[in-house]
């Protein structure tokens, strides 16, 4: 697990970009917890961060497409984003960043 921001750092039902171990990453607070994604949106590189977070997905500004923040599964067509394990400790956010390589694994 690595550092990613303070828990006030990111307004409930926000996101907000962070880069850990070279990856940049998208941090969601959402009403039912915390998850992270990759920032880029698989279809064209869309910033996710910036999306709006609507129960459990967040909805690509770009193009409207929506992801499950917890599976990272497109909740209608496109591709699945790689999601990251969030873990609050305090008023702390760590996440661990997974690599393709553990995602296939
Ligand atoms: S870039 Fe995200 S929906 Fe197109």
């Amino acid at each position: 697990m690595t550092y990613a921001c303070r828990i006030d750092d990111v307004p409930l039902g926000e996101g907000r970009v962070v880069t850990l171990d070279g990856q940049r990453i998208a941090v969601f607070r959402a009403a039912g917890g915390w998850y992270a994604l990759d920032a880029a949106c698989p279809h064209m590189g869309g910033p996710l961060a910036d999306g709006i977070v609507c129960d459990r997905a967040v909805i690509c500004p770009l193009h409207d497409r929506r992801y499950d923040l917890q599976t990272g599964e497109p909740l209608g067509a496109g591709d699945p984003v790689a999601v990251h394990a969030v873990e609050v400790r305090g008023d702390q956010v760590f996440v661990r960043v997974s690599t393709r390589e553990a995602v296939a694994a």
